[in-house]
């Protein structure tokens, strides 16, 4: 549906950002369809691609996500310096900037996409990595998804909600469902914050043979 030249991949790579700072802009239908074509191109671990889309519109559903991840909006910057002391400044910088917003970043956004997926069984019980697959599995959806959005413009921050069972109730999503993450998607502000990526020394983390 992109009336103009696709984007080659290494630069959809390295434009997609984490964004949390949303402009008041609507999202064209068509650039979330595409994006949730592409998603549905990501491997799969049983070749099912059990996953699905929420997409929350409006005002009403977001406060239903914000009650029921009760987020809380006083966030004491002093507290966060003192429990963030002595970690590396990169990943400081990002949680001093990324916790105040987590209860805005859902208001703001033009969309919220809720991911859901069928586990094999339930976390909880997970015994072994391969247990976990279809977590991994509709990781490597999102990705696609966020990718695609990133080709038009539109990024989103992956927030992971801890009271799944009350989203699952207000959602009506069914029982043997689970949620992955919830994601606010939008254009982003004049101003927002584009958190630098930590520099990797990639040979220092290739090995060969062996590690
Ligand atoms: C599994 C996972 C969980 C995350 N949880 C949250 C979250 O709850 N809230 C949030 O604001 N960002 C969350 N993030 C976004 C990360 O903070 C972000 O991806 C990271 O800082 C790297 O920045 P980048 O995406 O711009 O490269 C999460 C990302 C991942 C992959």
């Amino acid at each position: 549906m992109n009336n103009y030249k696709e984007m080659e991949l290494r630069e959809v790579i390295n434009k997609r950002k984490t964004i949390r700072d949303f402009q008041n802009k609507e999202i064209s239908e068509h650039i979330i369809e595409y994006a949730i074509q592409n998603a549905f191109k990501a491997p799969t671990y049983n070749h099912l691609r059990d996953w699905d889309f929420i997409i929350l519109n409006s005002l009403e559903p977001k406060l239903k996500l914000i009650e029921s991840e009760n987020i809380n909006d006083s966030v004491n910057i002093e507290e966060l310096e003192r429990i963030f002391k002595g970690k590396e400044s990169i990943m400081k910088e990002m949680y001093i900037d990324a916790i105040p917003k987590q209860k805005k970043m859902i208001l703001e956004a033009p969309k919220v996409i809720i991911v859901v997926y069928k586990p094999k069984i339930k976390v909880k019980e997970a015994k072994r990595i391969y247990d976990l697959n279809c977590l991994a599995s509709v990781w490597t959806c999102i990705q696609n998804f966020l990718l695609s959005l990133a080709e038009d413009d539109v990024f989103g921050v992956t927030f992971i909600p801890q009271n799944i069972d009350s989203i699952k109730d207000k959602f009506n999503i069914p029982q043997d469902l689970e949620i992955a993450s919830v994601i606010p998607i939008g254009y982003k502000s004049e101003d927002a914050k584009i958190l630098k990526q930590k520099k990797i020394n990639i040979s220092e983390r290739t090995h060969n043979e062996e590690w």
